[in-house]
């Protein structure tokens, strides 16, 4: 009986991180939110990227690329990315609510 209910629990909470938008996400921006919280509450130092201006988004990833912006991981990773793989996930994450 309890261990139904743990099961039920979890699979709810993997539906709710789920969530309908990941779905439409672009190629790439699930990795992202391994590191940027996927959900407002997490207490992390990263700052999310939900509801961040699409320009704000790409404008960093293309410094990062181009080793403007000081990086410790993000230069790295936004050199494995295209501009239109940037552009779309970017849009992506303006679009998702903060
Ligand atoms: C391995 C963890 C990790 C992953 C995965 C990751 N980031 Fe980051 N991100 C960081 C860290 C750490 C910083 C701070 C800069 C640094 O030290 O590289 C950062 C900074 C940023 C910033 C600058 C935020 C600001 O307000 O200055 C943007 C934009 C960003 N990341 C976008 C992305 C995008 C888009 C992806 C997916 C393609 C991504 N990150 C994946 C760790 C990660």
């Amino acid at each position: 009986m309890v261990r139904s209910r743990t099961l039920l629990i979890v699979s709810f909470i993997l539906a709710a991180a789920g969530g309908a938008s990941a779905a439409d996400a672009p190629r790439g921006a699930n990795s992202c939110t391994g590191c940027h919280a996927a959900r407002p509450g997490i207490e992390d130092a990263l700052p999310s990227l939900k509801g961040r201006k699409a320009s704000e988004v790409t404008e960093a990833m293309l410094a990062f690329q181009q080793d403007r912006k000081p990086a410790t991981v993000m230069n790295r990773i936004a050199k494995g990315f295209s501009d239109a793989e940037i552009a779309a996930i970017a849009d992506w994450f303006a679009e998702q609510q903060p």
